[in-house]
């Protein structure tokens, strides 16, 4: 639950204000997002490497953090705006989320661009607005943002991404030999792509990039990963300094998971900071070259937390199973708000919003409205046994990943992005209305050839 909620006379707050109010203004189902907390979390972790990287200064002549907020995970001018105020940088991937980030008025400067086939109208408008760095994912991508920039008389700074052969999961994070990934390119073809990259004038190698995953606890795989990194770094002529074609910089991603369930407990974010520093500067001493300036770009740890979806339960029905009562709760969304339980199997957790209650638990399965069976919140939860439609059921941590993946499945609009701060509600992004889905359906513009 996000840091701020609580429950007063028995409804559940969230930065001040009751989300039974919410709902009877905005209707159900919504996100919302604490702002104070999502500007928190921005403002800790980029505290937390800053501190852990100028620890490392002390040995290794570092050269500081730069924090890209990856904004896949959720995107809004807003939320573009409140990382710029926090001193983040912005991760794009696409040319929607890079007109996103460059209408609300963010620094050109201050964006990287990402992605493993960006269009070449993509590549123009981002070396047009004159962003930070792209990020090159392939041998030909080299050659389509090199072209872009000279058309364009610029000089690009590119970063060139990895796949560095660290498996992201919490337990098997050591090397494979086989990355069957789209990502990047592997360790043993960069030193051939960065020469070709040397000898192209119109791109500037800033540095390398790695990202490893998502959702890892794991501290050894960023480790891992990170020695892997510096000694490619140092191999290829990234010593730290920008003399003489040496890049200065090293990208190591995102991918810090946050508590989904009370069954994930994730290390802290300063843990996490200080052991990857520690790997960093271990690294760079035994390669003995400096300390690079590092950058990382988190997503989902920075606004997952934050957001709450609130959804109205419809309909309650009790499946009698050989092994006993399965009780299905109907709420007003699912699989179109939020994808992750079908696409991944993800684990949330909900609570009644509008009220107290003292009845007993009673294990159900949280089901959306949408026509598949796989359509579940939340697929095992213990909620009041009275609970009853009408009810408000609050579902926690739905911040990153949720709006930014959601769907029209059943020509359902999706629901409006709020934010709360002092105590007032904000609309980040508006609900879809009928009219919006039906108003890019060509044929109800055409005459019914039948009618005539
Ligand atoms: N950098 C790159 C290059 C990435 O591909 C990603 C995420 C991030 C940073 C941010 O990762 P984060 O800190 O948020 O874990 N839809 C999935 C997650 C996909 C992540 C894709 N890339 C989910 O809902 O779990």
């Amino acid at each position: 639950w996000p840091a701020g909620a609580e429950r007063i006379d028995g409804a559940m707050h969230v930065g001040g204000v009751a989300l039974t109010a919410i709902a009877e203004q905005h209707g159900t189902p919504f996100l919302l997002v604490d702002e104070a907390v999502v500007r928190e979390r921005a403002r800790r972790i980029r505290t937390a490497f800053e501190a852990a990287f100028t620890d490392a200064e002390a040995d290794s002549g570092g050269q500081g953090v730069d924090v890209y907020y990856a904004g896949k995970a959720l995107l809004t001018a807003d939320v573009a705006r409140w990382m710029r105020a926090e001193g983040l940088r912005i991760d794009v991937c696409t040319g929607g989320e890079l007109a996103t980030a460059l209408r609300a008025g963010v620094e050109p400067a201050a964006i990287g661009f990402h992605g493993n086939n960006k269009s070449v109208v993509e590549i123009e408008a981002g070396v047009a607005a004159g962003i930070g760095t792209f990020i090159i994912d392939s041998p030909i991508e080299a050659e389509r943002i090199a072209a872009a920039a000279e058309r364009a008389g610029r000089v690009q700074r590119v970063r060139l991404r990895i796949s560095v052969g660290v498996h992201a999961s919490t337990h098997e994070f050591l090397a494979t030999s086989h990355e069957d990934q789209k990502f990047g390119i592997p360790v043993a073809e960069a030193p051939a792509l960065v020469a070709r990259i040397r000898e192209l004038p119109s791109l500037e190698l800033v540095g390398l990039h790695t990202h490893i995953g998502s959702q890892i606890f794991d501290a050894a795989g960023f480790g891992e990963s990170a020695r892997r990194m510096l000694t490619l770094h140092a191999e290829l002529g990234g010593t730290g300094s920008t003399a003489d074609g040496a890049f200065p910089e090293l990208n190591l991603g995102g991918g810090f998971g946050i508590a989904y369930t009370a069954a994930d407990s994730p290390e802290p974010i300063e843990t996490i900071a200080t052991r990857l520093a520690d790997a960093v500067r271990d690294a760079a001493d035994e390669l003995g070259i400096a300390v690079p300036r590092i950058s990382i770009e988190p997503g989902r740890w920075i606004v997952g937390p934050a957001g709450v979806t609130v959804y109205r339960v419809g309909t309650i029905k009790p499946v009698q199973l050989e092994q006993g009562t399965r009780t299905y709760v109907s709420v007003d969304g699912g699989m179109g708000d939020n994808a992750r339980p079908a696409l991944y199997g993800a684990q949330y957790s909900a609570r009644i919003a509008s009220r107290a209650s003292a009845a007993e638990p009673m294990l159900t399965r949280v089901a959306g409205r949408h026509c598949e069976s796989g359509d579940i919140v939340v697929d095992a939860e213990w909620l009041p046994g009275d609970v009853a439609p009408g009810d408000l059921l609050a579902v926690a941590a739905t911040g990153a990943y949720c709006h930014s993946l959601a769907s029209n499945y059943n020509a359902a609009p999706r629901p409006p992005v709020l934010a709360v701060a002092d105590g007032v509600v904000r609309t980040l992004v508006r609900r879809e209305t009928i009219d919006d889905l039906l108003g890019r359906d060509a044929g109800l513009d055409r005459q019914n050839p039948g009618a005539a």
